[in-house]
């Protein structure tokens, strides 16, 4: 059965689609069969960051709706064996909605982690995907406008009977603490008193592997390493934190 996490956030930009591709490449390379799934329709970026655009031909809705081959729509990468795509339909989100658990049924034996990367917001489109995933991974920036944001989204989760999500505080700066007294790892984390998963940093060469359709998940670069260990933190291996 594949197990479904849903990559969550109040505020765009903190990195869902960057992050949803390379946990899910970090996965594969420890063995595992990925298939991520672009939930944010009429969007869509996770063919982008994949490095996989010219491969989209069927998309999520075309499957949900049985207009192709479950395994037609899929797209294989070529840069991380055993990593595949499901991609986001163009069309407005309220003519294509993705029912993110009938994906998870009809996919439970071909793969064995499902990542979706959700539309951010706390929206029913977004709260339907959150209710069909057996696992959420929220993710915010450590700045007071993202973790209230963040903090609200946690209220609403909870309100609606939804798992506890995990944590990812995402385009961290160290040296921006001090400087200009942003907010601190712990900071984020009295607000936020969620399970930690991981720590990303801010990096140009993130934003340039993201718009140059580059997974770096396993490389040897700091990014390669954070991304690593998070999927292990998924796995639920122990494994520090350098910051
Ligand atoms: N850790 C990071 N370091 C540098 N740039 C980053 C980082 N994370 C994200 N970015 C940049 O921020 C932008 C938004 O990233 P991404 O699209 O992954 O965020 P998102 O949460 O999916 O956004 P949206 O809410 O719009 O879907 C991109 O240009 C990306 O390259
Ligand atoms: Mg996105």
């Amino acid at each position: 059965m594949a197990q479904i996490t849903a990559l969550i956030s109040a505020a765009g930009g903190v990195g869902k689609s960057i992050l949803t591709a390379n946990i899910g490449a970090a996965l594969a390379r420890l063995g595992f069969r990925v298939l991520l799934v672009d939930a944010d329709t009429g969007l869509r970026s996770l063919d982008l960051v994949t490095g996989l655009s010219e491969k989209v031909f069927f998309h999520a809705g075309d499957v949900l709706r049985g207009r192709c081959e479950k395994m037609d729509a899929i797209c294989a990468s070529e840069q991380v064996p055993g990593l595949f795509l499901l991609p986001a339909s163009l069309k407005r989100p309220e003519e294509e909605t993705v029912d993110i658990r009938e994906l998870g049924r009809l996919y439970a034996q071909d793969f064995d982690y499902i990542l979706a990367d959700v539309p951010s917001g706390i929206s029913r489109r977004t709260l339907d995907i959150c209710r069909g995933a057996d696992r959420l991974l929220m993710l915010t920036a450590a700045d007071r406008l993202s973790v209230r944001g963040a903090d609200r989204m946690r209220s609403v989760l909870q309100e609606e009977g939804l798992p506890e999500p995990g944590l990812l505080i995402t385009r961290f700066r160290k040296t921006s603490v001090k400087k200009y007294a942003l907010m601190s790892v712990r900071d984020v984390r009295d607000i936020l008193p969620l399970p930690l998963l991981g720590i990303v940093p801010e990096k140009k060469s993130i934003h340039a592997s993201a718009d140059h359709g580059k997974l770096f998940a396993g490389g040897p670069t700091e990014p390669g390493l954070v991304v690593m260990n998070i999927a292990r933190r998924l796995l639920g291996e122990e494994v520090a934190y350098a910051v």
